[in-house]
Formats: C-alpha cells, structure tokens, sequence
C-alpha cells in the first residue's frame, strides 16, 4: 500500500540523518584540535553540543516509530558506507580544507533535512516536519558561521607559514581546484543517466558546460604560476579515486540522495573559491581573484538551482517506491 511505503521510506530518511548526525559528531570532536583558531574551534565546539541534541531527537522519533534501536549502533559502524558521508573520509589537515569540508557537509545535513521534511509532510507526520524543520535551521546556520570565518581559515592556515610560502599555497589551492573540477565533471557527465528525474538532470547538463569551462580556467591560471600538468593530472587522479558513480548506483533511493549530494558538492566548490580567492588576494594575484569570483557565482547558481529540485526529487523517490522494490 502507498501509505505503508510512505511511512517506511520516512523511517529510512530518519535512518539516514541519524548515520548523518553519528558522523558529524565524530568529525566535530575532531575539528577543534584542526581549527588552529580560538573563534572557529568555538563555533565547533558550539555545534557539537547542538548535535549531541540533534542526534539525541532524531534517535527518540526512530524509537517512537518502533525502529530497533538496537541497529542504531550497526548504522553508525555503516555509515562509512554511506554515498551521502563519502568525503568525509576526505580528513582535512589544514584550517582552510577543514572549513570547507565542514561548510559542504553542514549543506549536506540542510539537504537531508530538506528532503525528511518533505517525505514527513506526505507521511502526515507533523512532529517529523516540525523537528526536520528546526534541525535544518541550525545546519544552515553553522554554515553561515563558517562561511562568516573563511578569512579567519585562511589566516590561519597561513599563520605557520612565511610569507614566501604564498605562492605555493596559491598553486596548493588552485591544484585542489582543479581535482574538485575533475571529480565535478565526472559527477555531471553521470549525473543525468542516475539522476532519475528530469528536473535535477537537467541542471547537471546546464552545469556540465560551465564546469568544462571552469577547469579550462583553473588550468590557465595553474600554468601562469608555473605548475606544469603533471601536478594536476596527479591530483585528479586522486580525487577520481573516489569513484562516486559507483557509490550512487548502488543506492536504492538514488534520486534524492544524488540531489542532497551534488548540493554538498557545490557547496564543497563554494567554499574552495571562497578560499581561494583570499589567498589569490594576498598573493596580489587580480587574474585568479577574478576567476575566482566568476566561478563561486556560477557554483553559486547551481546550488541554488539543486535546491529548487527538492520537490521533484520527492517526487522520484516515492515514484520509484511505487514502480518499484524500496531496497
Ligand atoms: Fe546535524
Ligand atoms: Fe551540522
Ligand atoms: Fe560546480
């Protein structure tokens, strides 16, 4: 019946922010010793107290549904597994790469709230909607602090180093730009095949050119600083490794999860432009700033544009329950 797979497919959204909020505590008891700085190590420490809650919530409405608690502890060891935490595994070392990852993640949580809210509303449960709703507004929030300390990230990341190191951590940064670039291209180009809906496919196929594009540019400014293409066919490779068509093939409800996904993405590029940026400025480096500005924009728009596909995405989950095995 419609009704009972809505109702299991709801008890699976709340499975996955819980894995989601496991996650997020284990990277933010980590991310304060990473900070290398009092006021991001305290905007840390603040979300992990709102997450130890968040987790807390969403594990009593699990139980309230009569979901064995006792897999919880199974999911957490799963959640490794997991295509939605799939860079977490990305480890940041440095301030700069922390605040990305967290920025991106962050998103990713809004994302995944996003998407329990709307399958809580078709399910009729209100206290579901009412929770997805709260929670979303503290994960947008924690990435607005973080994008308010991307400067705060830069410096300190800068802090250790003299200040001849700028150009090298130039070419550090536009080199990472260049992998996300790579991994972003073979998002899109399988993106549309899996995306399982129209409305999503459509933005990878309007976002595959820009990004194209994008690495074009990336690479000139690499090589106005003298990095040759081994050093970024290196670091593509590197980041291919990760092979995330793979990870979303293998997903049941791919639909919704590739959306929340390539939301994080773009946030994930967001964050890297933002960066980059203040170092080409303190590098007084106004081609790569600007490259810089042109590009966030468009990742910008893109991310936006995933997140008017909320709805549709919705749509193609509980459509292929329907037509379907959930999985
Ligand atoms: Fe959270
Ligand atoms: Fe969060
Ligand atoms: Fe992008």
């Amino acid at each position: 019946m419609p009704d009972r797979s809505i109702d299991e497919q709801l008890t699976k959204y709340l499975t996955d922010v819980h894995s989601i909020e496991v996650q997020a505590l284990a990277q933010l008891e980590r991310a304060p010793g990473i900070a290398g700085d009092d006021r991001l190590a305290a905007a840390f420490r603040d979300h992990l107290e709102e997450t130890r809650d968040q987790e807390r919530l969403v594990r009593e409405q699990l139980e309230a549904r009569g979901a064995d608690t006792s897999t919880l502890k199974d999911i957490a060891g799963r959640v490794g597994g997991l295509a939605m935490v799939a860079f977490a595994k990305l480890n940041p070392d440095t301030p700069g790469k922390l605040t990305a990852h967290a920025f991106s993640y962050e998103h990713m949580e809004l994302a995944a709230y996003e998407l329990l809210a709307r399958a809580a509303r078709r399910a009729g449960d209100q206290a579901v909607v009412d929770l997805a709703g709260r929670i979303g507004e503290q994960e947008r929030a924690m990435g607005e602090r973080l994008a308010e300390r991307f400067d705060v990230a830069v410096e300190a990341s800068l802090r250790e180093k003299d200040t001849d190191d700028i150009e090298s951590e130039l070419v550090s940064y536009l080199t990472d730009a260049h992998a996300i670039e790579a991994q972003a291209l073979q998002l899109l180009g399988t993106g549309p095949k899996i995306a399982g809906f129209d409305e999503l496919a459509d933005v990878f196929q309007e976002h595959l050119g820009e990004t194209e594009e994008q690495q074009r540019l990336v690479e000139e400014r690499l090589r106005a600083h003298g990095a040759g293409p081994s050093r970024f066919q290196r670091a593509g490779m590197r980041m291919g490794a990760l092979n995330l068509g793979a990870f979303f093939t293998a997903q049941p409800d791919t639909p919704a999860k590739l959306a929340g996904f390539a939301y994080a993405f773009e946030h994930l590029e967001i964050a890297g432009y933002e960066l980059l940026r203040r170092v080409a400025e303190r590098a007084n480096d106004p081609e790569t700033v600007a490259v810089a500005e042109r590009i966030v924009a468009e990742e910008r728009r893109a991310a936006e544009r995933i997140a008017g596909t909320w709805d549709a995405a919705m749509d193609a989950a509980l459509a292929g329950l329907v037509a379907g095995p959930a999985g």
